[in-house]
């Protein structure tokens, strides 16, 4: 059903024009002149608009002005007496959809509120694609990626059961988990895996914009709501109708958002920026944050009925750190993906290089891990990813492998003839050392504690070797 505005001083014609669109099972809203009428356009979604040519106060012309200043896509078709004929082929000049002349029979009129309304659809198609492709241009730059996800330890294969038990369900998800952890690749598996996956899947950084300028990203805008705005924008909620949205770091956004979203939550459905018809949409909400939302609860910062609805599914990544057992596989799983990036094709990786993988700390999480693996692949020489590929910011020993070897159970072999004395008992000590720092988590007092040596003489050596 659409909404046809239609504009006619004379109550006869204005009438009748109402009864021929109602039967076609159309919205008519009438009005009787021309700032009423103006009134009503602004105030109400309209798909198309009828207006008599001559009239008191604002005429036809004026009113079809002012539509198009408010919105440059507007249909509009005018009404005209015989013998205006000339001035109504004006108003096409002018951005008039068509005329009708008077007078017409319901069947003419028919024809003509068809045609115009296939217009205005096509035109509000057109609207959302322009939207949408700017969008996906822009994932497309960024390097989105749709590869799926790996993981072998207890907590990987939980989220991914979660993720399998929700998906179909439109359930508000929300993702938690540091920097780099996968949340993104979450919220596109559940939305792949979600009866919504043929719809659009539609991404919002609520931490890279000011308030007002998200608030129109998410909610859109009218025409004229700010300067700048010279046409009414789409905002990523309409776009995400009938697919999902990925609201990621939310705990970013101010309270008036706050409020505008848990109203959205609540109701499916918001006003646009500077408008006041209300757009109702079919969007499922996914969330992310690597912020911890309960204590900015606590702290006043984050409503806590946003926070309730949003947690509805809370999906949780552990850190990377926290899952050593999953390094392995996310390893090889980037070594086959960046083959074609990094133009090497390797087959594994050695133990020594796993193990040095396995004992650093991954501040950056996953995403850390596959950018040591893309620059590992870009250095290595062989057939398999080894430690001396790795950088060595990882903890890896840059002269060792000519005077000591460690194996796997922890001994050493050393080259006894590669170096000389004091070359090799540094190096000893430089590896003793490491390790126990590795061992003791990079706290001094333990890592001291362990060598049985003083935390001051610690220090030194640390500085000495440039472990830290
Ligand atoms: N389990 C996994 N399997 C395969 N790749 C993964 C996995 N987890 C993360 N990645 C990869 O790690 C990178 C970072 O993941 P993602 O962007 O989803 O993290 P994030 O939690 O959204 O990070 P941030 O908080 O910084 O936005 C991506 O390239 C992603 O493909
Ligand atoms: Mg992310």
């Amino acid at each position: 059903m659409a909404s046809v505005l239609v504009i006619d001083d004379n109550e006869t014609i204005r009438e009748g024009v109402a009864t021929v669109i109602a039967r076609m099972g159309h919205k008519a809203f009438i009005a009787e002149d021309g700032a009423t009428g103006m009134k009503l356009f602004k105030s109400r979604r309209v798909d198309f608009t009828i207006t008599d040519l001559k009239m008191e106060g604002m005429d036809g012309i004026e009113v079809l002005k002012a539509i198009l200043e408010k919105d440059e896509d507007a249909v509009v078709m005018l009404i005209t007496a015989f013998g205006t004929v000339e001035t109504a082929v004006d108003t096409m000049k002018l951005g008039a959809f068509d005329f009708v002349t008077k007078p017409f029979t319901p069947d003419v009129l028919k024809a003509k509120v068809n045609q115009a309304l296939e217009v205005a659809k096509i035109k509000k198609e057109r609207n959302r694609l322009r939207a949408e492709n700017k969008i996906l241009r822009k994932e497309a730059q960024a390097g989105a990626d749709f590869a799926s996800m790996v993981g072998s330890s207890p907590a990987m294969q939980e989220v991914f059961s979660t993720i399998k038990k929700v998906a179909k369900s439109d359930s508000t998800v929300l993702i938690t988990g540091e920097s780099g952890t996968g949340k993104e690749l979450v919220a596109r598996a559940l939305h792949d895996q979600s009866r919504r996956h043929d719809g659009p899947f539609i991404k919002v950084n609520c931490g890279a914009l000011a308030e007002t300028l998200l608030e129109s990203e998410m909610f859109g805008h009218e025409k004229g709501a700010f300067t700048g705005a010279t046409r009414c924008k789409l905002g990523r909620f309409e776009l995400a109708d009938g697919g999902s949205i990925f609201l990621d770091e939310i705990g970013e956004i101010t309270p008036t958002l706050q409020l505008k979203l848990l109203r959205v939550l609540q109701e499916q459905e918001f006003e646009r920026v500077g408008g006041e018809e209300t757009v109702s949409v079919d969007s499922r909400i996914i969330a992310a944050t690597n912020e911890n939302l309960e204590a900015l609860v606590r702290e006043g910062a984050f409503r806590e009925d946003l926070y309730y609805r949003l947690h509805i599914v809370p999906v949780q990544l552990p850190p990377l750190r926290e899952r050593p057992q999953d390094i392995g596989d996310l390893a090889r799983h980037f070594l086959a993906k960046l083959a074609d990036r990094t133009g090497k094709q390797l087959s594994g990786i050695t133990d020594e290089a796993l193990q040095l993988l396995q004992r650093y700390r991954w501040p950056g999480n996953v995403r850390e891990l596959e950018n040591v693996i893309e620059q590992a692949m870009v250095f290595s020489e062989g057939e398999i990813l080894e430690d001396s590929d790795l950088p060595s910011n990882l903890g890896q020993k840059k002269v060792t492998t000519s005077i000591l070897k460690q194996e796997s159970d922890g001994s050493l072999r050393i080259n006894l003839s590669s170096a000389t004395l004091p070359e090799i008992l540094d190096e000893v000590e430089r590896t003793l050392i490491f390790n126990a720092y590795e061992q003791a988590g990079k706290v001094k007092t333990e890592t001291a504690r362990l060598l049985g040596v003083k935390t001051s003489a610690l220090y030194y050596k640390l500085e000495k070797y440039e472990i830290e």
